[in-house]
């Protein structure tokens, strides 16, 4: 599908401009960023002058490889604002994702950072052929989240009517949808697929419907997932992907023109790949883990942050800017359950927060309809061994809701004699992910 230019816009200078303009830019911005963290941020000062690196060593972008990279447990040490360059009174935001135990991950935005967020938004939703006038429905979550807000405020930068739904009310979206008739929704793929079991329950055709594209993100999908929801709904589906730490949604974007994979906002967010085990960086095109450095975020700038996320570069084809290819997946064990990261680590330590449990547990995670669902199956020690069938629905029931209440996410819980479980003879087998 093609629009009318005059309708879509101008696109900005630097989304078209050659790779070399691209490049030069980039590596400006990269020295002020770098200098920016240095100066203002103690963990990277002391993790520069440990290696013996200043800012003044980075003269080309290839010498950000000498940069040590920053991990999510850096963020975690630094709670809760610890990683933050300018002083509290300039932050106006803050969001926060999943830590790998108890603490999330808090970043903070000025203002000049929401303005670039909401830029770099708004030039997605261009690119899947949104344009000012339309409506779009968000259902991605409001809140800590970044889904919500950062759709929200790219989608009124872009000039278009925002309703926002945020998620969960699924019979309400469906009302919303039939009587608001958006244009665009922007929601995680699998509770696309939820509202169109809904809309067609409740007797829509969605193809009367006059939404024309859908901006899907927060959680990996195929591309056969992709052509399920377009037949369904006779909407264009397209992958828009982000992360809290880096900005939230809008760090890359899927072009209408391609659907080839998330142009990377590469004058915001500079990508590389690196093997994901020696840390070296892989030529592009080579499949790796990707590593992002904010090239013009004053709050929270990052530098080589491992995003976890395996995937490749790809050469620009819609625009110059280069692509990323589907996530294949992680090189930790994150679960992303109904657009929630979720460590298993951190059910862990719910589950020991219960004093009649005992460390063995297994999580099986699997699809029911389109939605995915979780079990936890946990032993009691062997000194609650006799606990009978009501104390153990009791013990089920606080596990499930402490984990819905400091996680986030529904759980259906059993809780078993002692021994009942499989030991392992070497590493623990205790994630069982039966999606793929
Ligand atoms: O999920 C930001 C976002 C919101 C992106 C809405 C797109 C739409 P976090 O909660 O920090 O931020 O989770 C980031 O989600 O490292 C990926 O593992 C995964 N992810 C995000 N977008 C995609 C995508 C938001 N398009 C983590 N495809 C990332 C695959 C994605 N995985």
């Amino acid at each position: 599908m093609t629009l009318p230019m005059q309708k879509i816009g101008p696109l900005d200078h630097l989304e078209t401009a050659s790779l070399d303009e691209l490049r030069h830019e980039q590596l400006q911005r990269l020295r002020w960023s770098i200098n920016h963290a240095y100066t203002n941020v103690p963990f990277y000062r002391d993790a520069f002058d440990k290696i013996g690196l200043k800012p003044m060593d980075i003269n080309s972008l290839e010498d950000l490889a000498k940069v040590p990279f920053t991990m999510k447990d850096d963020l975690r040490a630094n709670y809760p604002f610890g990683m933050f360059a300018t002083p509290m009174e300039q932050i106006v935001r803050v969001h926060a994702s999943s830590g790998t135990t108890g603490k999330p991950t808090v970043v903070g935005y000025t203002q000049k950072d929401i303005d670039t967020w909401a830029s770099v938004v708004a030039r997605s939703i261009r690119a899947g052929g949104g344009h000012a006038g339309d409506k779009v429905h968000v259902a991605y979550g409001y809140g800590l989240f970044t889904g919500g807000l950062g759709a929200h405020y790219g989608a009124e930068k872009l000039g278009c009517t925002v309703i926002p739904m945020s998620g969960g009310q699924t019979e309400k979206q469906v009302q919303l949808l039939k009587d608001f008739q958006p244009d665009i929704i922007m929601v995680t793929p699998s509770y696309m697929l939820n509202l169109a079991d809904e809309i067609e329950r409740q007797g829509i055709n969605p193809h009367d419907l006059p939404l024309r594209l859908g901006i899907f993100g927060a959680e990996p999908w195929t591309n056969a997932m992709r052509q399920e929801i377009e037949e369904r709904m006779g909407i264009d589906a397209l992958d828009i992907y982000g992360l809290s730490e880096v900005m939230g949604p809008g760090v890359g974007m899927e072009c209408i023109e391609t659907k080839d994979g998330p142009t990377i906002w590469e004058d915001h967010f500079y990508p590389e790949i690196i093997n994901p085990e020696t840390g070296d960086v892989l030529a592009d095109g080579e499949y790796g883990e990707l590593v992002f450095t904010s090239l013009t975020k004053e709050g929270l700038p990052i530098l080589r942050y491992r995003t976890r996320d395996l995937t490749r570069l790809l050469p620009g084809t819609a625009r110059p800017m280069r692509r990323i290819d589907k996530i294949t997946g992680r090189s930790d064990d994150m679960l992303i359950i109904r657009g929630v990261n979720v460590f298993p680590s951190q059910i862990e330590e719910q589950i020991l927060r219960i004093g009649e449990l005992s460390p063995h547990y297994e999580i099986e995670v699997y699809k029911e309809g389109n939605l995915d669902c979780i079990d936890i199956r946990c032993e009691l020690k062997p000194e609650h061994g006799s606990a009978d069938a009501g104390e153990r629905g009791k013990y089920a029931q606080k596990l499930s809701h402490n984990i819905k209440s400091f996680i986030g996410i529904s759980t259906r819980v059993d809780i078993t004699e002692p021994g009942r479980l499989a030991r392992s003879e070497g590493k623990a087998k205790r994630v069982f992910d039966r999606r793929k």
